[in-house]
């Protein structure tokens, strides 16, 4: 999450591997705990060190959701999620790691060549134990297939994502109130970038958005997970809004791969 500062057009993505799109608050945390408990943190290993890499959604005892990008080409093994979080730096009772047995990415999947945007960036993680429901561990519902979220419905962006561009991820968990936006709005924002699997989410002035570190996470309008950090330009900057898959598209993808609905 973070603040309009720079005027700088960074896609999150490219701003480091482990740094995707971002979110921006006031420094707000969530102080909603139903929303703490249904998003996980996402840690990878690389070379031997386990490093906070993006945010996900629990939408099962067994599963996650998260954005492609975060875990395309990479082994499950490299991979652990923390789920009933809030601050990473001070665990909770409630916290509980537990490994990924496997990494599902989209068959739709795909970098776009000239710009190297993510498209279809959706991912399924199958954990390596089930996590047990109950206090500060809980999953989101998802949409039904196509259900998407209403133009100016107001949605809920959480992650632990820097919350300033160019600045460090947070160990707090941060969320940001975020209207969707029109897709033709979208489109002309990002001219040939949108793919109709994207939405937009944001206002029009900036201020609050996703930012680096805030990749996979969960976006909830009223119940429903209707959308992922995916990526945008810059943080918080007027007319760049954040850009969300669409979880809506791939429900029966979803379903496909032995999710249960909870
Ligand atoms: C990280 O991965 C390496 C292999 O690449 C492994 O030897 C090491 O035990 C792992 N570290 C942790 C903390 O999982």
């Amino acid at each position: 999450m973070a603040e309009s500062a720079s005027s700088r057009v960074h896609f999150w993505l490219l701003v480091g591997l482990s740094f995707l799109l971002g979110a921006v608050s006031h420094t707000t945390a969530t102080g909603d705990d139903l929303l703490d408990s249904k998003i996980v943190a996402l840690y990878m290993n690389v070379s031997g060190e386990v490093k906070f890499h993006c945010g996900g959604a629990i939408i099962s005892p067994h599963h996650v959701l998260t954005a492609a990008h975060c875990v395309t080409g990479w082994h499950s093994d490299r991979f652990t999620v923390v789920a009933g979080a809030h601050d990473l730096s001070l665990p909770e009772t409630t916290q509980v790691s537990i490994g990924v047995a496997e990494v599902t990415v989209s068959e739709l999947f795909y970098w776009e060549p000239d710009s190297a945007i993510p498209v279809n960036d959706i991912a399924l993680l199958r954990l390596a134990s089930p996590l047990s429901f109950g206090e500060g561990v809980d999953a989101v519902h998802m949409p039904d297939q196509d259900q998407d979220p209403a133009v100016a419905e107001h949605c809920v962006v959480s992650g632990w994502g820097a919350l300033e561009e160019g600045g460090p991820v947070t160990s707090v968990l941060h969320a940001v109130d975020v209207p969707v936006i029109d897709q033709l709005y979208c489109e002309n924002s990002y001219p040939y970038l949108i793919a109709p699997t994207m939405m937009c989410a944001g206002y029009p002035t900036g201020h609050h958005d996703a930012c680096a570190g805030d990749s996979g996470g969960p976006m909830v309008c009223g119940e429903l997970l209707q959308g992922i950090v995916s990526w945008g330009s810059g943080c918080a900057e007027p007319l760049k809004f954040g850009v969300y898959t669409r979880v809506a598209f791939f429900r029966d993808w979803v379903e496909k791969h032995n999710y249960i609905p909870v």
